[in-house]
């Protein structure tokens, strides 16, 4: 069902949703399936959430789609998540195209399968000059390695005389991570009910709200994103002030 927005979530939404797609092997396990099909199912629901967030007018959707720590598991499901990825971007392409989205990828990329890259990288060229929405897909993603890499980029830098040490400080910092011209994110929800970050966007993720949810993510969809969106618009953001300097920035009051 294609739900519209309520006003008081409309005015309200992240501007960055991110999300820590989690449970798609209790998923299957339930079921005496194997997990490729809780996998399988999952994608179906990156498509469903992706269509949301694109018609809710949300302009960075990350999704972590494939840790770093995710290549320890078995060759045989590794394998199946990278064909899932290559099937995906072949069969949204037009999906991602119609809707302006633009698809990006935060990671060590060259990780990937010769196959696989070739494909991500075809469907970032193909949907670069597209501005409504950027999707971005965490593959071979891990924060520390995120904040190792800046470090080692940052302090080359320094060493060829581009940047001066005093000059390094949050901003400069964030300008050598993957996501240095994109938002933190404001929210980041994960499934199935674990209460960790599991090495996302560490460095990012500072003031970002969390909604846990126990729902697995095949089970996830617009109805559950509408909850945790709700539940968003509800909070009270104050990165590190008072309740009452909020008020008065709100009212415009504020001295
Ligand atoms: C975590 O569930 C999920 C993953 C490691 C992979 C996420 C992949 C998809 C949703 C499908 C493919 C992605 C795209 C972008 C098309 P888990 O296997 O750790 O679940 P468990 O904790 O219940 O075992």
């Amino acid at each position: 069902m294609v739900q519209k927005l309520p006003d008081h979530i409309l005015h309200n939404l992240p501007r960055h949703l991110a999300i820590i797609m989690d449970g798609n092997g209790r998923w299957a396990k339930k079921r005496f399936l194997p997990r490729i099909i809780g996998h399988r199912q999952g994608a179906k629901t990156v498509k469903e959430i992706v269509t949301a967030a694109r018609r809710w007018g949300i302009r960075y959707l990350t999704l972590y789609a494939f840790s770093k720590e995710n290549w320890s598991r078995p060759k045989e499901e590794v394998d199946a998540l990278m064909d899932l990825l290559s099937e995906y971007l072949q069969r949204e392409l037009d999906e991602l195209l119609g809707n302006k989205i633009r698809l990006r990828a935060i990671g060590d990329i060259e990780d990937l399968p010769p196959r696989v890259r070739t494909i991500l990288f075809d469907t970032m060229n193909r949907t670069s000059k597209n501005y409504e929405m950027q999707l971005i897909l965490a593959l071979s993603y891990g924060g520390r390695a995120e904040i190792a890499r800046a470090a080692k980029r940052l302090s080359l830098d320094v060493l060829q005389g581009k940047l001066r040490p005093d000059d390094v400080n949050e901003n400069t910092f964030k300008s050598y991570l993957y996501t240095s011209d994109v938002p933190d994110p404001d929210l980041i929800i994960r499934t199935s009910g674990e209460m960790r970050l599991s090495n996302f966007l560490l460095y990012q993720a500072a003031y970002s709200e969390l909604y846990i949810t126990d729902t697995l993510w095949p089970d996830f969809n617009e109805n559950e994103l509408l909850k945790a969106l709700e539940d968003y618009s509800r909070r009270e953001r104050r990165f590190g002030k008072t309740s009452e300097q909020i008020v008065l920035k709100c009212t415009g009051n504020e001295s």
